[in-house]
């Protein structure tokens, strides 16, 4: 039984003591000095400065100059009130060729950060890949090749050594069906190639690549280490009579091909059958699926819209309202007779449906498919086109009611969910700051707290101060 307004505009709702109100970040999107302390190059540093790749131009060399600005952006998290801090390690600060020992000067920075999160209450949230592969393993295949996988393990080791008593959880990868198929199915992002078997293998060696990492993380982190991994777990919703057949090609594609292999240890019969015509999947080998089964402690949910599917009839004009395919090539090898239909509004600035009833449902379909499996969501959060404006003291505000009306809705889902009995142990709002939003630049701002990108000077927007007094009253405010 859910309670509240059908339209989830709830207030004062409230939320146990032991939840994590945080927010989330990622390396390459805020921290900057690209080529700082050793840095060696990624895929995002390879693939925004090719030319029409990213909006404008825009790339990670300088961002939110994070790297520099760290100590007064934990302040400011301390300001509002967060509890916890999901924040991502770049693998070519601590191996720049993504292999070979560590480099001591970006250890080192991200055990500052952490013990600085520590020194303030906060609780640090590792991710240990969003996205920045050291570009030196892409030139040999990137996650293509299964070597990959291995040298993964081998830098979640470095790491876990050296903050391994620190972190609260371990999370390996971000949203690797980005990683998977945007990078190498519709070429969107890094390294953009276009090939589905391609984007197919990589997700196994996305797949592989966790497996090994929490099983090397096990055996140097002490204490009792949490090991997660967050996705991007699509929400689908079926569109006459073919929805379903749609649905679960798609649902194959972007949920089961992770969850089967991490949670049940295996990969769903059916995906394999569909894409047989992309891919033999040979690159699956005796003994994979176990090492990827591991044991996890909590997923990891990044949730922002729904997608609505029916299958193509063949003859009319094709419809396709998935922005990740208007970019070219393929985001979904063997399922190119699926239609993604026009979603109905209202929409935020990245043209994504705002649909908090999805939140809901997956969040309860995932603990009625894995009921002894605590979830967090670890992204959720809404880009507008932020103004600013002028406040009664005469400082610079932005009133951004609308990215306040989207949390509040999504907290309240996120609250029908827990009344549900899905044991929901925190959210992380993405993003603390603005930043730089992978092709789109900084053309879209997900902020709580607005970036000027000439000055880079930080200014909490309205939602950030209705975040504190939610965390403050553990309450949706009024
Ligand atoms: C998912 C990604 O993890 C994050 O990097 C991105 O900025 C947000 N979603 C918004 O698109």
């Amino acid at each position: 039984m859910t309670t509240g307004s059908p339209d989830y505009r709830d207030s004062g709702l409230e939320f146990g003591p032991d939840f994590l109100f945080g927010t989330a970040t990622a390396s390459y999107q805020i921290e900057g000095a690209a080529t700082e302390d050793g840095r060696g190059p990624s895929i995002w540093d390879t693939f925004s400065h090719t030319p029409g790749k990213v909006w404008n131009g825009d790339t990670g060399d300088v961002a939110d100059d994070h790297y520099h600005r760290w100590e007064a952006d934990l302040d400011l998290m301390v300001e509002l009130g967060l509890e916890a801090y999901r924040f991502s390690i770049a693998w070519p600060r601590i191996q720049p060729t993504g292999r070979g020992p560590a480099n001591e000067a970006g250890l080192a920075f991200y055990e500052r950060l952490v013990d600085g999160l520590i020194a303030r209450g906060i609780r640090p949230i590792a991710t240990l890949y969003h996205w920045d592969l050291p570009q030196a393993l892409e030139d040999e295949g990137g996650w293509t090749n299964r070597e990959t996988a291995y040298a993964f393990a081998d830098y979640a080791r470095l790491v876990g050594e050296r903050l391994g008593d620190r972190i609260d959880v371990w999370t390996t990868l971000n949203e690797p069906w980005c990683s998977a198929y945007l990078g190498y199915g519709s070429g969107a992002h890094a390294p953009g190639l276009m090939d589905g078997a391609k984007a197919l293998a990589a997700v196994h060696h996305l797949n592989l690549a966790h497996g090994l990492a929490v099983a090397a993380l096990r055996e140097v982190v002490p204490g009792d280490p949490k090991f997660s991994i967050t996705l991007n777990l699509h929400v689908i919703r079926p569109s006459g009579d073919t929805g379903h057949e749609a649905a679960r090609r798609i649902d194959g594609l972007a949920n089961r091909v992770f969850l089967g292999p991490l949670l049940d240890g295996e990969y769903p019969a059916d995906v394999i059958d569909d894409t047989r015509a992309v891919t033999d999947w040979s690159f699956v080998k005796p003994g994979d699926t176990e090492l990827i089964n591991q044991p996890i402690d909590l997923l990891g949910v990044n949730y922002y819209s729904t997608v609505t599917v029916r299958m193509w009839d063949g003859a009319t004009p094709r419809v396709n309202a998935d922005g990740h395919k208007d970019m070219g090539g393929t985001a979904w090898p063997g399922a190119d007779d699926v239609e993604f239909l026009e979603q109905p509004g209202p929409y935020t600035a990245m043209g994504w449906n705002i649909d908090p009833s999805g939140l809901e449902d997956l969040l309860v379909a995932l603990h009625e498919a894995y009921p002894n499996l605590p979830l967090m969501v670890t992204e959720n959060g809404a880009a507008y086109d932020d103004v600013v404006t002028e406040g009664p003291d005469g400082r610079p505000v932005v009133q951004d009611d609308d990215r306040v009306d989207y949390l509040r809705r999504h907290f309240t889902a996120a609250h029908r969910a827990i009344a549900r009995g899905v044991d929901l142990r925190g959210y992380q709002v993405w993003s603390f700051l603005d930043n730089f939003e992978w092709g789109y630049g900084y053309s879209k701002r997900f902020g709580i707290v607005r970036v000027d990108y000439d000055t880079l000077e930080r200014l909490p927007k309205a939602s950030a101060r209705w975040y504190a007094d939610l965390i403050r009253d553990r309450r949706i405010p009024a």
